[in-house]
């Protein structure tokens, strides 16, 4: 068949998410259900809380999704759904109904991996992305630079030696008292633009260490000290009291210093890249904090900087929804590539 259709599938974390997808690229429905206002009040994802949600939300994220695309089940060509990484419970919701759905209507099925989804969004985005190029993926539960060579073929350049981006962007957020709820990052961008990325002196991770991996525990630790330290000199009890232009200065230099650790292992990888592999001159932005405005102009002068070019989906589609799990399906199903739903596994680590 030359155009074919395939329902995809993600419940790995806290979006509820699906979408009718054509094998072209075109997104011909989705419904995505957010937990925000559920995990608001806990400060964090709660895992039970979210499979629950993910319970009740799944059918009709799906029926919405199919509804849009002008579909039904028995016209799908396929279906995709992330099998892990994520939260076992969570994605075991997506993951069950899915393989029922796909026995019960008797279609291919795929079992994605979310973090090769987050990374295909981009050539979603490119259509004339080919093959090899370097993503720097950055998650709530991930930060790596790999080199990317194909469908399942990738290399990890680097990783984090502790805490992913978004998880430090999410306890930024909590340390001011912003809303967390969905994740920190985009409370945190916003008030960012009102305050001043040099008023905190923080210290550049990792400066010594010349390979490309991360680490950012310690500029969360280093972006709490500062505003517990900041809070002494006001006189006032915590973070939480500081007023709005210093929680906005504290959220500046804490993104300012982020960005500064990514660009500079990034050009790194990138020199490295240059020598080894010549075909490999573009970069492929993706992952949750790719939504970051900042994150991304600041690295698409990088790339311009070395004569590369940046490619970045779209801030909604950078985040959690169903069309990556339909597009991974898709370009896996091009390849010929299925799965068995009656033998699939979900995966809470997926190397
Ligand atoms: O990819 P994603 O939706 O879920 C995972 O696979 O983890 O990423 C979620 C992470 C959260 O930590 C969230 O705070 C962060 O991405 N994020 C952002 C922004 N939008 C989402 N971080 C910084 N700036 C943003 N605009
Ligand atoms: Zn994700």
């Amino acid at each position: 068949k030359d155009d074919f259709i395939v329902l995809g599938i993600e419940s790995s974390c806290d979006d509820t998410g699906a979408a009718v997808v054509r094998s072209d690229g075109v997104i011909l429905g989705e419904a995505l259900a957010s937990q925000s206002h559920i995990h608001e009040e806990w400060g964090g994802v709660v895992p039970g809380l979210a499979k629950t949600a993910h319970e009740e939300a799944l059918d009709r994220v799906i029926q919405t999704a199919l509804d849009e695309a002008g579909t039904t089940l028995h016209d799908v060509d396929a279906i995709g759904v992330t099998v892990g990484p994520g939260l076992e419970i969570c994605l075991r919701v997506g993951a069950q109904r899915a393989c029922e759905l796909a026995q019960e209507y008797n279609k291919p099925f795929v079992g994605i991996h979310h973090l090769e989804a987050h990374i295909m969004m981009a050539r979603l985005e490119n259509k004339e992305l080919e093959w090899p190029f370097l993503s720097l993926l950055v998650s709530g539960g991930h930060c790596q630079i790999l080199s990317c060579h194909g469908v399942g073929n990738y290399s990890i350049l680097g990783g984090t030696l502790d805490d992913s981006l978004g998880e430090c962007f999410d306890k930024t957020a909590r340390l001011l008292g912003l809303p967390v709820g969905g994740g920190g990052g985009p409370a945190v961008e916003a008030l960012a633009k009102e305050g001043d990325p040099t008023a905190i002196p923080l210290t550049i991770p990792l400066l010594k260490r010349k390979d490309c991996d991360f680490s950012y525990a310690g500029l969360k630790t280093n972006v709490r000290r500062a505003a517990e330290q900041l809070a002494m000199e006001r006189g006032v009890e915590s973070a939480l009291e500081l007023s709005r232009q210093d929680k906005a200065n504290i959220a500046a230099s804490f993104q300012n210093i982020a960005i500064v650790h990514l660009e500079q292992r990034l050009d790194r990888a990138m020199t490295l890249v240059e020598k080894q592999d010549k075909a490999i001159r573009t970069l492929a932005l993706v992952g949750g904090v790719a939504a970051n405005q900042e994150l991304r102009s600041r690295l698409n002068v990088l790339c311009e900087a070395l004569g590369w070019t940046m490619v970045v989906p779209p801030p909604r589609l950078c985040t959690d929804q169903g069309a990556m799990a339909a597009w991974a399906a898709i370009e896996r199903l091009k390849l010929g590539s299925s799965d068995d739903p009656s033998n699939q596994e979900v995966y809470a680590r997926y190397p």
